[in-house]
């Protein structure tokens, strides 16, 4: 059998972000700055650095904004170059440069149904999930790389993992599974969102995956699940073809949640080349009570 490779991914970008009302009201949370880059450009940047040549999102209503960020963009690349603002223009040309595609899902039915709209897109290939709020930070080994070179040995869906505390699990898709070695399982079950106290282990799929095609018959014939949604966990656990959990390495953020956007926003601005010293010199002198009275 010939083995075919990674080439595209897909980033659900549709949800309407509740969790981050109201600045999630008229703009993608995808969109929100992380320092001075959308979140979603961090995710496309990983994917590229990953070997990735072509991305499709997912969009919803009101998500245009996440078009024009990687559309050209003639009235902004005119005005630099009247300015002579090179570092600028090129900055700008290149993020029109990346090979994206736009598709909408209809209506929110979970990330499920999110990722059959990429059904026609993938077609017959083995292809990448990155979930829009879920940002890695790996300067030497991108997240999506490590999923992809364990595809490449174990021809089967990867899904990104790491271990959470126990009162978070009911916020994750769980893994149950057997070590096949240090930070690789192979999984025998899935469950989405368990009760605490439910839950199968403490090992959480946290926004990326690697999947096999046949994974888009398994969403059609998916029923909602947990939140009344088609869950991608549900189709998954469905599945007969071998699945493989990877304990990446990587510092994750949640940056649809509040706090860990702001730690994101915290820690990239400490790693920014232009203000990342004055930052930390601003937050180690920073006295927190005084601010808050
Ligand atoms: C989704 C998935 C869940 C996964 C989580 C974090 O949930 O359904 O399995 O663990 O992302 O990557 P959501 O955060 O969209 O509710």
């Amino acid at each position: 059998m010939d083995k075919k490779r990674v080439r595209k991914a897909v980033i659900p970008a549709a949800g309407f972000g509740t969790r981050f009302l109201p600045v999630t009201k008229a703009q993608p949370k995808e969109m929100l700055p992380i320092v001075d880059t959308p979140a979603i450009q961090y995710i496309i940047q990983e994917a590229l650095d990953s070997g990735i040549e072509e991305i499709l999102i997912i969009t919803g209503r009101n998500k245009r904004a996440i078009e024009d960020h990687f559309d050209t963009s003639v009235e902004l690349e005119q005005l630099l170059q009247q300015q002579g603002k090179k570092k600028q223009l090129d900055m700008v040309r290149k993020l029109a440069d990346v090979k994206i595609h736009f598709i909408r899902q209809k209506a929110p039915r979970g990330l499920g149904d999110a990722v059959l709209c990429a059904k026609a897109f993938i077609g017959d290939e083995p292809f990448a999930v990155l979930l829009g709020d879920d940002i890695v930070y790996n300067p030497e080994n991108p997240c999506l790389k490590q999923l992809i070179e364990c595809y490449d040995e174990y021809q089967g869906s990867v899904l990104g993992a790491q271990f959470v505390p126990d009162d978070k699990v009911s916020s994750y898709g769980i893994v149950s599974g057997k070590k096949l070695s240090d930070n690789l399982y192979h999984v025998e079950g899935l469950v989405e969102k368990p009760a605490v106290g439910m839950a199968p282990s403490n090992l959480a799929v946290l926004g990326r995956y690697v999947l096999t095609p046949d994974v888009f018959e398994k969403l059609e014939n998916t029923k909602p699940g947990a939140g009344n949604e088609i869950q991608l966990t549900d189709a998954l656990a469905d599945m007969e073809t071998d699945i493989y959990a990877l304990a990446y390495e990587g510092i994750r953020y949640d940056t649809g949640d509040r706090l860990g956007f702001l730690k994101a926003t915290v820690e990239y601005a400490l790693r920014n080349e232009l203000i990342g010293e004055e930052f930390g010199k601003y937050l180690a002198e920073l006295d927190i009570e005084s601010v808050k009275n």
